[in-house]
């Protein structure tokens, strides 16, 4: 390895940044989509960035658990709002390392650090004077005993008579209006007739002149480095919320911020029977996570020299040179652009630096609908064996710093790994490393002086880091693709199978193809943010470090390479086409069972019941079934042993993948069917059968029975 030299070119000059970086954090009712994999894609890109840098980075996440949908999901399923949503957070490793998404910390807003941060932020807001409680009128369940969100309230919209229609705006005529305007109103949870009730409520005075003021600075600012703090999109959209009309009209209206019980939620401090609304104590989420991240001491893992003593997160957190850098979609503009820097000014803490607003995934042009059976899901493609850094390259190659929404096309995804990453990137190092390792035992050798190369590689360094910094994804892979044109053209254009041929010309041979692989070297550490694995390996196996690539590696000519092993498959479109295949129509749980289901028979003795052995069984294994999209490999104990006295795993199928993870059932308790005829099927053979309970209309979802605690495998049912 030749020294580097240093250069303000490839990095420029730049004290340490410290960042604390997030992603939204997800509604824990659902698996991840395509449009998650995205914002999360695109915050680990620049996240690599910033650590390639040397920069001190945390990155955390956690899952959103509270709010009135979780708590009624759970309720449907049999299980507590904290049992489904462990269920849930159970099931997320797996496309996070499917992915290469590398978080520091995945954390919950139902943990105890963020009941403790969400009552504290309110103390002091109170103490602040915006806080303030008015009595409402509101539409109360009489039968479920609990006050409705608007989204659970339909009727026959005021202005078409349309029936139907949610508590808030009507799909037919586009009318808005509030739930008590709808004619003819039902609970959609219980069918009954919602009644209005007052009820106390508690606000945040965003209306305040306080507020406003604040808003307005901190909407405007920058981060430390220059880059504004919103897009310009975005800056407009809030300028629109912030307008006051001649008559005074417009402007911030004041955040309802309580719910009654019953609500899976935080409670409202000297509040009895009072939470937080769950948009209160979702974003001091971040903060939980961030918490509970330093609390572990993992963060130590980040300490550079420099910072000698052990930091908490209160030191962290306090220190005016921390950048807070939010990744969200623009559908929770609102939430993050005021109401959050609002929260964190008036409760006296750091405010975010930056929020980075992405657009929104379509698949095939079409918004994602799971009913329509659009949209891809990402588990699918890691069990399709797609790879996971095609899609990254992919989303990157079409990411920009707006707030576009963006399309995953079958054709373009095809058509853009095969050419960019196969046909000009991975061929540079497949023709170049032959001639090096066959003629040259490895080494390379560069002819006369090679500032030109260095400058050259410096000035794309500089470029892309500009880009990648800015968000500008798609510029940045543009031109590093460019490049990797010049590299092959020169390469081509040298013949280096002519060279080859001539005793005479090896030294020329051997500065050709050295010169093509400084080339690729310089491609794959500037590639790495985005193909994190390949960069690794060429960091590793080709070139011989011993560690990933640094971006300060741009200043360095490469001296060896080892033979050349193959580093990326091309995409086969055959497999694509099968990802993008709209989902078997979900069945019943039992793989067995057809649709529609058999009239019952109206009445059975207690003998014929007692004729089906139902079991409890622990599931001991969960695994996705290749070739199929409803049926899960279940590996069930029953407390079973075999003749040698060994435990007995039975094998079953059951059609429930497009209700569970996988990884979300291991350990979970069930009833199983233990006396089915074993039944040979296209996967192999099935040896009972689990019961799952689902409904025959579109929120029919399927839901597997669980015992209560305390059931044991091998346990009858009766
Ligand atoms: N729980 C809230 C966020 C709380 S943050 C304190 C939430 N959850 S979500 O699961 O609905 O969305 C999580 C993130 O995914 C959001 O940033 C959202 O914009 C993003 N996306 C949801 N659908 C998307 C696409 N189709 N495409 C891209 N991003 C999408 O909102
Ligand atoms: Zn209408």
């Amino acid at each position: 390895m030749t020294s580097p030299t240093h250069s303000p070119a490839s990095q420029p000059a730049q004290s340490k940044r410290r960042l604390f970086v997030t992603t939204a954090l997800p509604y824990a009712n659902g698996a991840f989509h395509i449009g998650h994999m995205m914002e999360y894609i695109q915050a680990d890109i620049w996240v690599r960035l910033q650590r390639m840098l040397g920069h001190e980075v945390h990155f955390v996440c956690a899952d959103d658990a509270h709010g009135a949908p979780i708590m009624i999901a759970a309720e449907k399923a049999g299980q507590t709002p904290q049992e489904f949503v462990a269920a849930i957070a159970a099931g997320r490793r797996a496309y996070l390392d499917g992915f290469l998404i590398r978080f520091d910390n995945w954390h919950s807003t139902d943990a105890p650090e963020n009941h403790q941060l969400a009552q504290d932020i309110y103390r002091a807001l109170r103490k602040a004077g915006l806080i303030y409680a008015r009595t409402i009128e509101q539409f109360y369940d009489p039968v479920k005993g609990m006050f409705l969100p608007d989204r659970y309230i339909k009727g026959h919209c005021p202005k078409c008579d349309a029936a139907d229609q949610y508590g808030d705006s009507c799909e037919v005529c586009g009318a808005v209006y509030g739930p008590t305007e709808l004619r003819q109103p039902y609970s959609v949870l219980s069918g009954a007739t919602p009644e209005l009730r007052s009820s106390e409520h508690h606000f945040f005075q965003l209306s305040s002149p306080r507020c406003a003021e604040f808003l307005r600075g901190w909407t405007q600012g920058s981060t430390g480095h220059g880059a504004p703090r919103l897009q310009p999109e975005v800056l407009n959209k809030v300028r629109e919320w912030f307008a006051v009309d001649a008559n005074g009209h417009g402007g911030l209206a004041d955040w309802d911020i309580s719910r009654d019980a019953p609500y899976f939620g935080i409670e409202i401090p000297d509040a009895p029977g009072k939470y937080f609304y769950v948009w209160l104590d979702a974003p001091i989420g971040y903060l939980a996570s961030l918490k509970n991240h330093f609390d572990k001491g993992q963060a130590a893992a980040h300490w550079h020299e420099a910072s000698r003593t052990r930091q908490s997160y209160e030191e962290f957190i306090a220190d005016p040179a921390v950048e807070q850098v939010h990744f969200i979609g623009k559908d929770i503009v609102y939430f993050h652009t005021l109401f959050w820097p609002a929260m964190l000014e008036f409760s006296g803490r750091k405010t975010p630096s930056q929020i980075n607003v992405h657009g929104h995934v379509t698949v095939g042009g079409e918004k994602m609908s799971k009913s329509r059976g659009t949209g891809i899901s990402p588990l699918r493609y890691l069990e399709l064996k797609l790879d996971a850094e095609w899609l990254r390259y992919y989303l990157a190659a079409k990411l920009s710093a707006r707030v576009d929404d963006l399309d995953f096309g079958a054709d373009d995804f095809v058509a853009r790994v095969n050419s960019d990453l196969i046909g000009k990137y991975v061929n540079i190092a497949s023709r170049a490393s032959r001639f090096i390792t066959q003629s040259f035992d490895g080494r390379l050798r560069y002819l006369g002086a090679t500032d030109e190369l260095r400058q050259q590689a410096q000035a794309l360094a500089h470029d892309t880091l500009a880009a990648l910094d800015a968000r500008e994804y798609a510029r940045a892979l543009r031109e590093i693709m460019a490049h990797a044109d010049r590299i092959n053209t020169a390469f081509d254009a040298a013949q280096p199978w002519v060279l080859a041929k001539d005793e005479s010309q090896r030294a020329q041979l051997q500065d050709v193809c050295s010169r093509a692989l400084a080339g690729f070297w310089t491609l794959s550490v500037l590639l790495a943010p985005v193909l994190p694995a390949t960069a690794s390996r060429v960091a590793r196996e080709l070139f011989g470090l011993d560690r990933d690539f640094l971006w300060s590696d741009c200043d360095v000519l490469p001296e060896r390479v080892a033979p050349y092993r193959h580093l990326m498959q091309r995409v086969d479109p055959k497999v694509v086409e099968q990802l993008l295949q709209p989902p078997e129509p979900a069945a019943p749980a039992a793989a067995t069972a057809a649709k529609p289901a058999p009239q019952p028979p109206s009445s059975i003795g207690i003998d014929d019941f007692a004729r089906i052995e139902l079991r409890i069984a622990r599931i001991h294994d969960a695994q996705a079934v290749e070739g199929s999209r409803k049926l899960l490999r279940l590996s069930l104990d029953l407390g079973e042993r075999d003749a040698q006295g060994m435990p007995r795993l039975r094998n079953v199928f059951s059609g429930i993948a497009s209700a569970y993870d996988p990884a979300s059932l291991v350990g979970k308790l069930t009833v199983v069917v233990a006396n089915l005829a074993p039944r040979k099927m296209k996967f192999g053979l099935s040896e009972g059968m689990v019961l799952a309970a689902s409904g025959d209309d579109d929120a029919g979802g399927i839901f597997l029975l669980s015992p209560d605690s305390g059931a044991r495998p091998g346990m009858r049912v009766s």
